[in-house]
């Protein structure tokens, strides 16, 4: 090759990647306001995104990319936790992760500031991030609402779960409400003992929870509920 033919090659190849990756970028700056949703940035949201400034929550958890690797990832923290769930640890994060080796400092918010960060949260989770993280992908739960649809025939605890209206709390796959935590996300943290003992008596875990009693359930058929919510974790396909 001549001296000027890899000139050549060389101008054409940038400018052409140089182009290519403007016009992406203006494209995709376009669609932020639909993406973002922007118009639901209502007040309460703003004032969410400033006390999680204010406290600096960036320093330990990430958010859309941004901030420490020490403590989980919130980009979809609403999505997965829950709206009571976050309420409750960001009331009392040395009661929530009492027995975790990782501590979240107590900020003593005021219920207002956790109300906010609690809006904010929703509004992050619901940004079309191209379901990003990728471990908390939103295409992989909607998968499990077919499992459990399935499921519900063939298993026991998946019959429990439509029968009690845990889906009135909880998300699981497409369905349910965001108040509790996502059923495939608890499955990835606890197993089915846990989940046995917790359904006959939540106030002694999480004291003040919304989360009601199922102690007229038999202690078989609450494992039985524990072994569904885990082995929605552990399938395949998710
Ligand atoms: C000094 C570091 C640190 C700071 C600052 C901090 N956190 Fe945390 N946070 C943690 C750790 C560590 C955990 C996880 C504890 C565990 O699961 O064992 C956590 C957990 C959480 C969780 C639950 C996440 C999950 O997936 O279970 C939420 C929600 C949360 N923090 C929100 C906040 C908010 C909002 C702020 C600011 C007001 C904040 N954090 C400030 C360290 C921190
Ligand atoms: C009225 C709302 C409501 C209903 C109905 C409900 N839950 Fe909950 N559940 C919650 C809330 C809120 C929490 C979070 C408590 C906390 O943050 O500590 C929770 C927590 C849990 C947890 C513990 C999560 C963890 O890792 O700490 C499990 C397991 C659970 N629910 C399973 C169920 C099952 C199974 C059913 C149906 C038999 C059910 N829930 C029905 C609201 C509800």
């Amino acid at each position: 090759m001549t001296e000027k033919a890899a000139k050549w090659i060389f101008w054409l190849g940038t400018l052409s990647s140089l182009v290519l990756f403007l016009v992406l970028t203006v494209d995709t700056h376009s669609q932020f306001a639909a993406l973002t949703h922007a118009d639901q940035l209502d007040e309460q949201v703003i004032a969410g995104k400033r006390a999680f400034e204010h406290y600096n929550c960036n320093d330990c958890h990430t958010i859309l990319g941004f901030g420490g690797y020490y403590a989980p990832d919130l980009t979809r923290a609403y999505t997965r936790l829950g709206s009571d769930t976050i309420r409750r640890r960001l009331a009392a994060p040395d009661v929530a992760f009492a027995d975790s080796y990782r501590k979240m400092p107590q900020q003593n918010l005021s219920e207002q500031e956790i109300a906010d960060i609690v809006a904010f949260f929703r509004w992050v989770s619901e940004i079309d991030n191209h379901d990003w993280p990728p471990q908390h992908s939103e295409a992989r739960w909607k998968r499990s609402t077919e499992r459990l649809m399935a499921g519900a025939v063939l298993s026991p605890g998946a019959a429990l779960i439509n029968q009690e209206d845990c889906l009135t709390c909880h998300a699981l796959g497409d369905r349910g409400e965001k108040i509790g935590g996502r059923l495939e996300w608890i499955g990835s943290r606890r197993n089915s003992a846990w989940i046995a003992e917790y359904l006959a008596n939540p106030e002694a875990f999480a004291p003040g929870t919304e989360m009601p009693s199922f102690e007229h359930l038999s202690g078989e058929q609450r494992l039985m509920i524990g072994e569904f919510i885990v082995s929605l974790d552990t399938a395949e396909g998710r």
